[in-house]
């Protein structure tokens, strides 16, 4: 009888795994490395945040809450989803995870039963397909390539939706291409969706609040309230308010499902951190001024690193909407060997050549479903962005 589960063995080790172990190998064997893998802001967390946290453990705030929540937090998210998508949601409606990753895991196992098909636009972030395994369904990845900017068209949804289909995982911006589908393009979505009443809609607005240029961010059953019964909004306090080791996440969505998923998290973790409640409290009641310089830096960083990137020869950059990431293509690189002597023969190979020779850890495009790419994260200073541009540069020039 095999010690691990049959449901562990459905799940791939991370494949960004490998050039991550690479990265830390050289810098601890003191090479010069820098990192564009990262998914988080390079911010502190706001002064007003960690001071609620400080002030949550001297009251005492220190004991099991309510598994999903306590009340304080959930009137808050109400709130912040009426004031800034314009939805309205009862603190019933309304479940807290340890980080968005959580309720969204929570929501696949509490719906998923085998043969159940989830609808992922590809490229993806990372766990979708991972999780939708774990929770005994079958993700069913579609393409939405470069050609028509990473964003998924009526018609490739249209085709993927069997009778079999219960989610349609959505996000915008997304990780890992940053592309923010507009109010028509999303209305052209939701559109398909209002005529296949058996689909959900997972919605995860995680990077809701970095948009740049005059990008105007929705939420599906913002913009088609028929889809408001069977969509879970799902959001988070990790990216906007530069809080990923906070872990706090949250979703609205009926109340069936919202029930289900403290059902399970009861059985699971139980509550989330309660300092970290009363931190993301404040991040949510509080001044958020401090978004504006945030936004400024991305967008000025992703400016830069696109413009950078397109001068590469063999790369093409689009620009994207917003989160922190870009997505280059590099079919003009495959088949070219390296200064170093290596064949480029994918996007894992390219990725794994600029660390060895320029010291520059990004990660490959197949990890993310779509090849061949990579993805940059332009969470980090400016100079550290236009050294490793240059470097970048200088290896495509080196390929013949
Ligand atoms: C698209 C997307 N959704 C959800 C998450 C999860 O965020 P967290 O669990 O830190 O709240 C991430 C983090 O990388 C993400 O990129």
């Amino acid at each position: 009888m095999p010690f691990l589960s049959d449901t562990l063995a459905r799940v791939k080790p991370s494949a960004t795994i490998a050039v991550t172990n690479m990265a830390a190998e050289m810098k601890a064997a003191g090479k010069d490395v820098i990192g564009l893998g990262a998914g988080e802001p390079d911010f502190d967390t706001p002064q007003n945040i960690k001071d609620a946290a400080k002030a949550a453990i001297d009251a005492g705030k220190t004991k099991y809450t309510a598994v999903d929540g306590i009340p304080e937090l959930k009137k808050a998210i109400c709130a912040k989803f009426e004031r800034e998508n314009g939805l309205s949601y009862q603190p019933n409606q309304i479940t807290v995870g340890t980080g968005g990753k959580q309720t969204l895991y929570n929501a696949l196992i509490c719906t998923l039963n085998p043969g159940d098909e989830v609808i992922i636009p590809a490229p993806y972030w990372v766990s979708y397909p991972d999780m939708v395994l774990l929770a005994g369904g079958t993700p069913v990845t579609v393409p939405a390539g470069i050609e028509t900017s990473f964003k998924l068209t009526p018609d490739a949804l249209e085709a993927a939706i069997t009778p079999r289909t219960k989610w349609f995982i959505f996000n915008s911006p997304s990780n890992p291409t940053g592309a923010g589908y507009t109010k028509d393009e999303l209305k052209a979505l939701t559109d398909v969706l209002m005529k296949h009443p058996h689909v959900w809609v997972m919605s995860d607005d995680m990077y809701e609040h970095l948009v740049f240029d005059d990008f105007e961010f929705f939420s599906p059953a913002q913009i088609e309230p028929g889809l408001y019964e069977r969509t879970l909004t799902c959001n988070g306090v990790s990216k906007a308010y530069a809080m990923t080791g906070w872990r706090i996440g949250y979703a609205a969505g009926p109340v069936a499902l919202i029930k289900a998923m403290a059902t399970l998290q009861s059985q699971s973790t139980s509550n989330p951190c309660s300092i970290a409640q009363w931190a993301a409290l404040e991040a949510l009641n509080g001044p958020q001024d401090f978004l504006v310089p945030f936004r400024e830096a991305f967008q000025r960083r992703r400016n830069l690193v696109v413009e950078m990137l397109n001068a590469a020869p063999g790369i093409t950059c689009p620009k994207p909407e917003g989160a922190f990431y870009v997505y280059p293509d590099i079919s003009g690189c495959i088949g070219k060997t390296s200064a170093g002597g290596t064949l480029i023969e994918d996007d894992e190979t390219f990725a794994k050549t600029l660390l060895k020779e320029t010291g520059v850890a990004v990660v490959f495009g197949a990890a993310f479903g779509l090849s061949p790419n990579f993805r940059v994260s332009y969470a980090t200073s400016d100079e550290a962005l236009k050294e490793a541009c240059t470097r970048i540069q200088t290896f495509c020039n080196g390929l013949t």
